[in-house]
């Protein structure tokens, strides 16, 4: 491993034109992390860890995110390796290996592109086998998606295609079956040396013994259904006698243990005593993350240290589709059988500075006097975010088909009085004012607060404006000292219909900025 300290920072390096290539002609490049994401400045975003310890050092292998700040789509071209010898989540030094595999550069049966969820292991001969979902050029099934195999001398490549005729599981290879999305591959070598794969997504989670060759499926698929919520990013692993799958779930609702919206993944497990299960689902083990996705990888550092390794968009510019790689402590509890896993407690890098700012609203709890769809969220009121593109978990919504109510209130609560004397509302529309159909902008809005018991209008100097801007005039009004805020809001419609309302955030303004 290269250890080219430096403390300029990534960023800063990658900035300088041809200084890159000159110093680092193997893309290899050393950082210190103060905390997670282990990379933060949002220089180079990374996805679906796959951590892998070998000989005293933890290698991560990671996706690389390369989606424009505004764009919603997983635009994954290569992967990487995070590396260190010292993890640890409130700060360590890594190196970060660029680009150690291309899809198209290692399978030639390989589409461009999609360098999604992989996994490194080690084989019992030492050697290390990569094991990639894979987009094949040219195919009839439905799902292009297949599995490949590649191996190396050593964690970082370089990687020579193990079954260069293509996929060893795709939808007609075993022929055929496996009529699914073919993609995030997890791998178990067993201690006895017998190799089990299992893969899959959407809800779908299938598995196989490998022969020793570690490329032949052996005897018939195992479908796997008793996972609650299963969605997809599975993790094989064993501690003990236990097998667990580690998985990202999403079975959402209000009184959901995992998620409140639909978008969002939490994780959550399940045990085996043997690797093709049968499965018995465990529980929840880590809460949503920023990002809608987090994708588990787990690793053993020494003598029973384990890390859950995820990832966020917590870094600088990160979005659902610019995700950075996070880890924290993963701790077992063996006093039940078979052993538990304790809910994860995420950590977060210290905050920067902040600028003052007068906007109170993320100090209050955010409610609506109407039934939330499950692909909103009420905390997307106050989370500090506006996205130019949001996905629906980023913007609170009333919209609920033709049942799009006409007239409803969102409350902020504040656990003390406070002091407001403006608001600004960003609303989120995609149909034009006046429509009955999709997300207009409302038909109008006003402000109340709560005075004693009675719900009092805010003496507001200007008209509340409607207009769809991600940066609204601020609406003053006299000073109030309230415990809470309302906006009531009507519905644009016709015939009865009404569209829904949209809104990205409510901000709220104290006279003084802290
Ligand atoms: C691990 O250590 C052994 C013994 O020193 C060495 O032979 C092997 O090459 C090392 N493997 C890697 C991947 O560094
Ligand atoms: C797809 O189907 C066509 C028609 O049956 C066949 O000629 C072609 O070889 C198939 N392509 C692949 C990649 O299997
Ligand atoms: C308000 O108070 C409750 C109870 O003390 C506390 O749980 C909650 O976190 C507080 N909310 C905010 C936004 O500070
Ligand atoms: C929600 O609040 C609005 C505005 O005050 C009111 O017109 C409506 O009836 C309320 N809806 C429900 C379901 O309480
Ligand atoms: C409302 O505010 C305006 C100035 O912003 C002030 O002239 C007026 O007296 C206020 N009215 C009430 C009822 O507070």
């Amino acid at each position: 491993m290269l250890h080219m300290f430096n403390t300029v920072g990534l960023s800063s390096l990658l900035a300088i034109p041809g200084v890159t290539a000159l110093l680092l002609p193997r893309q290899e490049q050393s950082f210190a992390s103060t905390g997670n994401p282990i990379l933060a400045d949002g220089s180079i975003y990374s996805a679906d860890p796959a951590p892998l310890v070998v000989n005293g050092s933890l290698y991560i292998l990671t996706g690389r995110d390369e989606a424009g700040p505004a764009e919603n789509a997983f635009i994954m071209n290569e992967w990487q390796v995070f590396s260190t010898e010292t993890p640890d989540p409130l700060g360590s030094s890594w190196s970060l290996h660029q680009k150690i595999a291309q899809p198209q550069d290692v399978f030639s049966w390989a589409d461009d592109g999609s360098a999604y969820a992989g996994q490194i292991v080690q084989g019992q001969d030492g050697r290390f086998y990569f094991y990639a979902p894979i987009k094949q050029r040219d195919t009839n099934s439905t799902d292009p998606f297949g599995i490949g195999v590649a191996v190396a001398d050593g964690p970082l490549g370089p990687f020579t295609d193990l079954h260069p005729s293509g996929p060893i599981i795709s939808q007609s290879v075993p022929a055929p079956g496996n009529t699914i999305q073919n993609i995030d591959p997890t791998v178990l070598v067993d201690t006895d040396g017998r190799i089990f794969i299992y893969f899959g997504t959407f809800g779908q989670l299938r598995g196989y013994e490998l022969e020793a060759d570690m490329i032949t499926p052996k005897g018939s698929v195992t479908v796997v259904s008793t996972l609650t919520g299963f969605f997809e990013a599975p993790w094989l692993m064993k501690r003990g006698d236990t097998y667990y799958m580690l998985y990202a779930a999403n079975n959402a609702g209000q009184d959901s243990p995992c998620t409140p919206t639909s978008y969002h993944a939490c994780l959550a497990y399940g045990t085996a005593s043997s690797p093709l299960g049968p499965w018995t689902f465990q529980g929840v083990f880590m809460d949503i993350v920023s990002s809608t996705t987090s994708h588990p990888g787990l690793f053993e550092w020494t003598n029973d240290e384990w890390y859950l390794v995820y990832h966020t968009r917590d870094a600088v510019g990160g979005t659902h589709f610019r995700r950075s790689v996070a880890f924290d402590k993963l701790l077992w509890d063996d006093s039940s059988s078979p052993p538990s896993i304790q809910k994860v407690v995420q950590t977060h890098r210290p905050a920067g500075s902040t600028q003052p700012t007068r906007n109170i609203a993320s100090k209050a709890t955010a409610s609506a006097n109407v039934t939330t769809p499950i692909q909103y969220w009420i905390a997307a009121l106050n989370d500090e975010r506006i996205e130019t593109n949001p996905l629906p978990p980023d913007v609170w919504s009333s919209y609920n088909g033709e049942q799009s109510p006409q007239s409803m209130s969102l409350t902020y609560d504040w656990n003390s009085t406070v002091q407001a004397n403006g608001v600004r509302v960003v609303f989120f529309a995609d149909q034009p004012a006046g429509s009955n159909v999709g997300v207009p902008p409302p038909a109008s809005w006003k402000v109340e607060y709560l005075n004693g018991n009675i719900w009092n209008p805010v003496n507001a100097s200007d008209a509340y404006p409607t207009d769809v801007t991600d940066d609204p005039v601020e609406v003053s009004f006299a000073t109030v000292e309230t415990a809470a805020l309302r906006v009531i809001l009507e519905a644009s419609g016709s015939g009865g219909q009404f569209g829904g309302v949209g809104v990205k955030e409510w901000e709220v303004m104290t006279p003084v900025a802290s």
